[in-house]
């Protein structure tokens, strides 16, 4: 898959304003269902899963917490680290492929929740690499001077849309949220630069057909799984694989550095394998690599975000360290992003 970047920036730096992240938080459920259990859902092994997706368990939300409900504890974390009230929020992002429901956006619920009554609020789906184009739509209004504080949230609840009785795809996912709270701050610190990129053609390889205005709803197509996620595991991967390596060398070009300047790589938390390769074409150590992936499998939008918060809270990444976020997900969509933190 040969990736091309648009409209290259060396620096995200509008009249000399820039854009920080300011607090981060995250939120996964206690519910945890490990590979013990899958095991006696559908027809795989502990062995099988871990060997080839390096999972060990995940986090299932409870039957009455959903996508909004993860959303409002990771926000109010992030803005605990930031020290921001609901009251300074001025905008609420929150990327998902599994809001509550088609419409209000799940960011008006959270709005609510979170009782940020000042925000403007809206909901932005790139599947699993929906954190990274929501804080680059959020660094635009900050760096334009539209607004003081956006909160940028990635939040899933991706066991309410796995089939669980297909063992190609009821192993891979979880359910969590993570958050970030954007402001310009008077220093050098802040999101350097994010690239992202999409291929409309490849969009059947990871899809959930139905619920949509080309398939409502009907006894029909929920009785052919129609609502469920769908996914050609093996080309995915491929493609996986390339175009978080592109997008990961162009977002370091822009910034003029190579890979030995980076303290922290958090990549989209899909596959051992995926990570592993990546490194490998990025040169990475792998002290360099953040990995939760075997406590919370992928959480699409939220797995980047979720990992960002731990990799911050761990001490991995300090101020003044370089962080490469790198994603993929359905669409096709992938995206990187290289933060000075
Ligand atoms: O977040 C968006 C991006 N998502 C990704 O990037 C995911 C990308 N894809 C993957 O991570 C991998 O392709 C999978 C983990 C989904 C699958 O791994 P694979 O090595 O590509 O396996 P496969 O699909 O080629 O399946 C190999 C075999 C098949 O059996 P046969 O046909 O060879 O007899 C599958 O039926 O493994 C079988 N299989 C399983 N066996 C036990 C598939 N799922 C399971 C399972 N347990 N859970």
């Amino acid at each position: 898959m040969s990736v091309s970047f648009k409209n290259p920036r060396a620096n995200h730096n509008f009249q000399g304003r820039t854009c920080s992240i300011v607090g981060v938080g995250s939120y996964v459920p206690e519910r945890i269902l490990t590979n013990a259990e899958l095991e006696k859902m559908v027809d795989t092994s502990d062995d099988w899963i871990t060997s080839r997706t390096g999972i060990k368990e995940r986090r299932i939300a409870a039957a009455n917490e959903f996508t909004s409900d993860l959303a409002t504890k990771a926000a109010e974390r992030a803005m605990k680290m930031a020290g921001v009230t609901a009251e300074q929020i001025d905008l609420i992002i929150v990327a998902t492929l599994t809001p509550d429901m088609p419409f209000p956006s799940t960011a008006c619920l959270v709005q609510r929740k979170l009782g940020a009554l000042r925000a403007t609020a809206f909901d932005m789906e790139a599947a699993c690499s929906g954190f990274i184009y929501a804080l680059e739509i959020g660094q635009q209004f900050v760096m334009s001077h539209t607004y003081e504080t956006v909160l940028v949230i990635g939040a899933e609840k991706l066991s309410s849309i796995v089939n669980w009785k297909d063992r190609n795809t009821c192993v891979l996912f979880g359910d969590g949220a993570g958050a970030a709270i954007l402001q310009h701050r008077e220093n050098s610190h802040g999101l350097l630069t994010s690239v992202m990129g999409a291929d409309g053609n490849k969009a059947d390889l990871l899809s959930m057909p139905g619920g949509g205005s080309a398939c409502p709803a009907t006894p029909e197509s929920v009785a052919n799984g129609l609502h469920y996620l769908r996914m050609d595991g093996k080309e995915t991967f491929k493609n996986a694989v390339n175009a978080m390596v592109s997008a990961a060398n162009e977002a370091m070009r822009r910034c003029e550095i190579d890979i030995t300047k980076i303290k922290c790589v958090i990549p989209h938390q899909a596959n051992q394998r995926i990570i592993s390769a990546v490194g490998e074409r990025l040169n990475t150590t792998p002290e360099q690599l953040f990995v939760n992936l075997h406590k919370y499998g992928n959480t699409s939008a939220a797995s980047v975000a979720i990992a960002l918060d731990e990799a911050v809270s761990s001490g991995k990444i300090t101020s003044g360290d370089l962080v490469l976020l790198v994603v993929f997900g359905a669409g096709l969509t992938w995206g990187a992003a290289v933060i000075k933190w």
